[in-house]
C-alpha cells in the first residue's frame, strides 16, 4: 500500500452510496432471532421494568406478537416459559401440557413458517432457581442430564424446530443428542456467569434463590476454556455454537469463529440491551444508532446469527 498522499482512505467515505459499496458487515433480518417469554393466563402482557419493550405474554398474546413479527419479516423465535408452578426438580419443563409445549402447539397452528427454537433449562421451573437439581446444596450434574433430555424431547414433540440447552451441565448436548438424533441443537457452548443477565431473570422469574451460577457457568476471565467447551459440544453432537453474552465477549466470538467451521451464534443479552435503553431514555445516546453499531460489532466479531431483544425494532429500522 502506498502512503499518503497517494493513498487517501477518506476517498471511499465520501457518500452514503460509496460507504455502502465498501461495507464489510451487514445486518439482515435472516440473521436475527427474537426472544419471547410465555406465561400463564389470557390477554396478559406484563411489561418488565428493566427490559423496556419486552414483556411476559400469555399464549394468545405470544401468538399475536409472533404474527406481527412474522409480518415484519422476522423468521426465528427463541422461546422461554414461565410456568404456573415451580418445584424442586423443575418438572414443568417437560410437562406435556407445560407452558412451552402449549406455546409451541399454538404457534405451529397459528404462525406456520416461523422457526421455533426453545431454551432448554430448568432455572425457570425449579423452586430454587438453579439450572439443575440439587443434592446436598449443590447442582447435581449427572442427575440433571436426564431431565434436560426429557425436556428437549417434549419440546421437539410439541413442534420445536431446534432446541437450545443453556444450563451448562457437562454432557448435556450428548444426552440430548442421544434422545433426539434429528433435532438441531443450538448449544450455549460458551456461556459465562455474567452480571448482564439481571433483567432477564426479572422477566423469566429465574434468579437463583441462593448462591450464584459460578459452579456451572464459565468464568468471565477465560477464553481457552470456551474453546474446550465448544470442542466438547461439537463432539457430543451440537450443530451450532453460541457465545453468551455478546458485547463483553467479542474476543471469544472471534476466537470461536477462527477455530471452528460450524455456525457461530451470539446472544446479545438482556443487560446489554437494557444499558442502551436506559442511556437512551435518559437522553445520553441515540438508541437506534447505538443498537445498530452494537449489532454490527457482534456480526463483525464473527457471529453468523445474533439473538437480540432489538430484533423487532431492527425489522422496523431496516
Ligand atoms: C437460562 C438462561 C438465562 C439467559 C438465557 N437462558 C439466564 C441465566 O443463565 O441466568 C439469559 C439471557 C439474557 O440475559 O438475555 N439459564
Amino acid at each position: 500500500m502506498s502512503a499518503f498522499p497517494i493513498t487517501r482512505l477518506r476517498r471511499l467515505r465520501r457518500t452514503d452510496a460509496l460507504r455502502a459499496l465498501v461495507r464489510e458487515t451487514r445486518l439482515d433480518l435472516d440473521r436475527f432471532v427474537m426472544p419471547l417469554f410465555a406465561c400463564p393466563g389470557e390477554g396478559v402482557v406484563n411489561p418488565v421494568e428493566g427490559l423496556a419493550g419486552i414483556a411476559q405474554r400469555s399464549i394468545d398474546e405470544i401468538v399475536r406478537e409472533a404474527a406481527q413479527l412474522q409480518a415484519l419479516g422476522v423468521r426465528t423465535l427463541l422461546l422461554f416459559g414461565i410456568p404456573e408452578e415451580k418445584d424442586d426438580e423443575g418438572s414443568g419443563a417437560w410437562d406435556e401440557d407445560g407452558i412451552i409445549q402449549r406455546t409451541l402447539r399454538a404457534l405451529r397452528a397459528e404462525t406456520p413458517g416461523l422457526t421455533l427454537i426453545t431454551d432448554v433449562c430448568l432455572c425457570e421451573y425449579t423452586s430454587h432457581g438453579h439450572c439443575g437439581v440439587l443434592r446436598d446444596g449443590e447442582v447435581a450434574n449427572d442427575e440433571t442430564l436426564e431431565l434436560l433430555a426429557r425436556t428437549a424431547v417434549s419440546h421437539a414433540e410439541a413442534g420445536a424446530d431446534a432446541v437450545a440447552p443453556s444450563d451448562m451441565m457437562d454432557g448435556r448436548v450428548g444426552a440430548i443428542r442421544a434422545a433426539l438424533p434429528e433435532t438441531p441443537i443450538v448449544a450455549y457452548a460458551a456461556k459465562y456467569a455474567s452480571a448482564f443477565y439481571g433483567p432477564f431473570r426479572e422477566v423469566a422469574e429465574s434468579a437463583p434463590a441462593f448462591g450464584d451460577r459460578k459452579s456451572y457457568q464459565m468464568d468471565s476471565a477465560n477464553v481457552r476454556e470456551a474453546l474446550r467447551e465448544c470442542t466438547l459440544d461439537l463432539e457430543e453432537g451440537a450443530d451450532v455454537l453460541m457465545v453468551k453474552p455478546a458485547l463483553p465477549y467479542l474476543d471469544v466470538i472471534r476466537a470461536v469463529r477462527d477455530r471452528f467451521d460450524s455456525p457461530v451464534w451470539a446472544y446479545n443479552v438482556s443487560g446489554e440491551y437494557a444499558m442502551v435503553k436506559a442511556a437512551a431514555t435518559a437522553g445520553h445516546l441515540d438508541e437506534r444508532a447505538a443498537a445498530l453499531e452494537s449489532l454490527t460489532a457482534i456480526r463483525r466479531a464473527g457471529a453468523d446469527v445474533v439473538v437480540s431483544y432489538w430484533t423487532k425494532e431492527l425489522a422496523q429500522w431496516l
